[in-house]
């Protein structure tokens, strides 16, 4: 804090631009609510010790709770002189109740362990905003992929045209990856969940606290283990902008499959007007923003994972200032994640895809190439000189601007003469993805099954 007075161990006030430069309270009064909370379950713990009377308590609770309301209403004045949420509320609660006030902070509990507290408690509220958002995402992806079972379009490696799928089992390809997504960040809550109050300034308090009944009342999993750790890493933030990262790179993904999609050349899906913008100038233009955003944003956030790695990778036991630097990145990579899983959630539900050009699509690209090799193949012909039939073909085809499947059966069989009028059966898109009728293949059913699993596993987690 600063030391206007210059009292204590201190001979001059603190420098001016020094107090603006050390003080967080501009960004970390986001944090009052979770302070609050903290607070009165600490005061709680210290009567239930015997440690505050119960008129003490009463006394801190309610000038807490009116605090809260205070900045609830936004008439709690915040000051830059007291540096941080956490003094700001301390000064305040002194105020209104004196002495009482300044000893919820004599029996704890240092800025160390109630910052270290406070950040989790804030990130795992929004962990379950995030997780609420994302299943949402998840639900709406499942359902149009049960929708567009049967919709074919290309399978593309290399963005080459490579064999038909169905566009319900590309959204469940999106799908997986988000459900891998949503565990990470599960995971990343239950690892969070531990107590670092009663940790104090980095040794631990000799006061007779009870962290057992401090971590039920706030719901954590038990107190953390060790003080040293508890007040001092931040690994926790990390792993959730890793979980933020790995996200927004899939939505990223995503994104550019969407933009694509979208324009005039790919011709695949109409995303409606609500998600896109025009033109200022160019009046035919219809902009498909919203993903072209999300794939923009993945960068901030891939930016902060990398901020808060480097925060942390010099910094010795226990706590350093240096962690007052862990809440923006935070904070910001929170926000975004938000953003952008309202932007897919809203959106996914109302894409419409345009399935004549979709299939056209995928005549046009010999997809069902490898079919006719299969084909081949099953009637006795080696793979390779297979494969070098259906080259031959191919090259006939781009010749005669012709598909394979538009070819006739005397056409085909310049090239093989096992081939029969069965071939046909093979070449068509339906055919191509029916015949790959296996767990995790393209085929409709196999879709539709692969869905229903998909809502169970979301309906478990
Ligand atoms: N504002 C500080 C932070 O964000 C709170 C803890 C400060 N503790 C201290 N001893 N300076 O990390």
């Amino acid at each position: 804090g600063t030391n206007q007075s210059g009292g204590g161990r201190f001979n001059e006030p603190t420098d001016a631009f020094v107090a603006r430069f050390t003080a967080s309270v501009d960004f970390d009064q986001r944090l009052a609510f979770h302070d609050i909370q903290g607070s009165i379950a600490h005061a709680t713990m210290l009567a239930r010790v015997g440690v505050l009377s119960e008129a003490e308590r009463d006394a801190i609770v309610q000038g807490l709770t009116e605090i809260a309301g205070e900045i609830e209403r936004g008439e709690f004045q915040w000051s830059v002189a007291l540096e941080d949420v956490h003094m700001n509320i301390e000064a305040r609660l002194t105020d209104k109740i004196g002495i009482t006030g300044k000893k919820l902070h004599a029996y704890r509990r240092s800025r160390n362990d109630q910052v270290a507290t406070d950040i989790r408690l804030f990130l795992r509220d929004e962990i379950d905003r995030v997780a609420a958002e994302l299943a949402r995402l998840r639900r709406g992806l499942i359902e149009l992929a049960d929708r567009e079972a049967d919709t074919i379009m290309p399978g593309f490696t290399h963005l080459q045209t490579a064999q038909p799928v169905t566009f319900g089992h590309h959204l469940l390809a999106w799908h997986e990856m988000l459900a891998r997504d949503h565990e990470r960040l599960l995971d990343c809550r239950r690892r969070l969940n531990v107590m670092p109050l009663g940790a104090a300034a980095l040794a631990g308090t000799t006061y007779p606290i009870d962290r057992h009944v401090t971590a039920e009342l706030l719901g954590f999993a038990r107190p953390a283990e060790n003080s040293l750790d508890a007040v001092s890493d931040r690994d926790f933030a990390i792993e959730f902008t890793a979980f933020a990262s790995l996200l927004l790179m899939h939505l990223s993904r995503m994104s550019e499959e969407l933009v694509l999609w979208t324009s005039a050349q790919f011709d695949f899906i109409d995303l409606p007007d609500r998600f896109c913008t025009g033109s200022s100038i160019m009046p035919q233009k219809k902009n498909p923003d919203v993903p072209e955003l999300v794939r923009g944003k993945t960068g901030r956030v891939y930016g902060h994972l990398m901020g808060l790695l480097t925060l942390m990778k010099s910094q010795p036991l226990a706590y350093n200032k240096d962690n007052q630097e862990d809440k923006e990145p935070l904070f910001d990579a929170v926000d975004t994640v938000k953003d952008c899983l309202k932007a897919f959630a809203d959106m996914v539900p109302a894409i419409e895809p345009k399935k004549p050009q979709m299939a056209e699509a995928a005549r046009r690209g010999f997809s069902t190439a490898t079919d006719l090799a299969d084909y081949l193949v099953r009637r006795g012909v080696a793979f390779r000189d297979a494969h070098e039939i259906v080259g031959l073909s191919v090259a006939y085809g781009i010749r005669e601007s012709k598909d394979l499947s538009e070819m006739s059966l005397e056409e085909l069989q310049q090239f093989s003469d096992v081939i029969e009028g069965d071939v046909f059966e093979v070449l068509t898109l339906e055919g191509s993805v029916a015949a790959r009728n296996h767990i995790g293949g393209t085929a409709p059913d196999q879709v539709r099954a692969a869905a229903q699993r998909a809502r169970d596993a979301l309906a478990a987690m």
